[in-house]
């Protein structure tokens, strides 16, 4: 998939089929959460998957926003160095890995962001390390409206040369 592309139609996906994701799959995601660009080339993230059913549901409970893990074939939780620029470079990283799960048929999205302890000690991560988010990842449930977002029009964000300035 072109990369416009798929950043154009990424959508968050939060119900699935029961249809597991080929190792594959998960390897590409991976590795395109590894291959991402950090602040200093500092990779402060570590990447936990999640497969058992028990666990997921139990993610599912403690993470009051993410109920829908509970239902995923996979989540991967994504835990950060306590340094400065970890959350920046764990988001690209989580980008990196949805975008990859879209160009394969996948949907997930990003869930949570405040202090997940719970989380990190359901998965023996260590204390050192915290919980930035979960990414439940499967086949869609139902057809994803292609690009189909709601966003501010780029006349309310983007500028010419100065502030305020329209681009046309
Ligand atoms: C930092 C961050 C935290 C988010 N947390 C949650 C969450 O806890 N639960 C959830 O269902 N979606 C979560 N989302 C997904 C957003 O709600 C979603 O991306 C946004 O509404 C736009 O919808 P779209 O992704 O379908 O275009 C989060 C997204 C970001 C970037």
């Amino acid at each position: 998939m072109d990369v416009f592309e798929a950043i154009r139609t990424l959508l968050s996906v939060r119900s699935y089929q029961d249809k597991p994701v080929p190792e594959e799959s998960i390897r590409r995601i991976l590795e395109a959460g590894r291959l991402t660009g950090s602040a200093k080339n500092a990779q402060p993230w570590q990447f936990v998957v999640v497969q058992e059913r028990q666990t997921l549901q139990r993610l599912g409970e403690l993470v009051r926003s993410g109920a829908h893990v509970a239902h995923a074939p996979l989540a991967i939780a994504v835990a950060i160095e306590k340094t400065p620029f970890a959350v920046s470079d764990a988001s690209r990283a989580i980008q990196s890995m949805l975008l990859a799960a879209w160009a394969d048929g996948l949907g997930g999205n990003w869930v949570g962001f405040a202090p997940m302890s719970e989380v990190g000690a359901l998965l023996n991560i260590p204390e050192s390390l915290e919980v930035l988010a979960l990414l439940p990842i499967g086949y869609p449930a139902q057809a994803v409206g292609q690009g189909k977002k709601q966003r501010k029009p780029l006349s309310e964000v983007a500028h010419h040369e100065r502030f305020g300035e329209p681009f046309e």
